[in-house]
């Protein structure tokens, strides 16, 4: 694990904006899984305003880690928000979009979603391998959609599966923790104070952080690396 502590979410987002770019160049075909969050909006700005020209996207084959079961024009997509933010700034060919088509069969999507991925990606065993996953982290510790109250689905048989937000009782479907730990590479981008004390408990494995899911984020063979802001990396024992 690697811990990269940057000065604020620009830095951060510029930091792995040139990380992406490095790893996109690594690859013939780059299959990486996005995030949604605030974040990964700014991350998605900087990529496209600074470093759009640094990567050849038709290399680049985009699919989601998760995604809110509403429509494609929802404020509340993952999916819009990257159009937005990225995909309307760049020159990606259309087929390397694979969105996740929630809005209307929550669970026939979570089938037809890993079968996607079972078929597109590389697989380790049965369990598809992507080149890099890109998650955040809720202020509860949840990552992708797998939440605390629902943290028996990391370990779920099927890759993708149906959650539900704690509060809003939101659906949306999630990839599942083998997926995310069969990655070659993990990258949590993480700023902000709110996360200052589960990104300690997490880090230092501190007793009772395993019922955070962003604790069980544990690459067999990847790499993972925190992208962290001094803010959300403040509680973390420096020495
Ligand atoms: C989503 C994300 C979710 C997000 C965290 C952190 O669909 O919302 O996948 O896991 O990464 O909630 O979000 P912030 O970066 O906005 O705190």
């Amino acid at each position: 694990m690697e811990i990269k502590i940057y000065k604020d979410k620009n830095e951060v987002a510029e930091q792995f904006s040139a990380y992406f770019v490095e790893k996109a160049g690594e690859h013939e075909a780059f299959h990486v899984a996005l995030s949604g969050g605030s974040t990964p909006k700014i991350v998605f700005d900087v990529l496209a305003q600074n470093f759009a020209d640094k990567v050849d996207w038709t290399k680049v084959h985009f699919y989601w880690g998760d995604e809110r079961c509403v429509p494609p024009t929802d404020d509340e997509s993952n999916y819009k928000m990257t159009v937005e933010h990225l995909f309307s700034k760049i020159d990606l060919p259309h087929e390397n979009i694979n969105r996740i088509l929630g809005e209307k069969d929550p669970e026939g999507e979570a089938m037809r979603y890993a079968n996607l991925l079972e078929i597109d990606l590389d697989r380790v065993g049965e369990v598809p391998q992507f080149d890099l996953v890109i998650l955040g982290m809720g202020d509860d510790g949840h990552t992708a959609s797998i939440f605390p109250h629902q943290i028996e689905l990391w370990d779920a048989a099927d890759h993708c599966v149906v959650a539900t937000h704690p509060d809003s009782g939101q659906k949306r479907v999630s990839i599942n923790g083998k997926v995310i730990n069969t990655a070659k590479e993990v990258a949590f981008l993480v700023t902000g104070a709110s996360k200052a004390e589960k990104v300690e408990a997490i880090i230092e494995k501190t007793e009772g952080s395993e019922v955070y899911p962003a604790s069980l984020v544990n690459p067999k063979s990847g790499k993972l690396v925190w992208f962290l802001d001094e803010e959300a990396a403040v509680q973390l024992n420096q020495n």
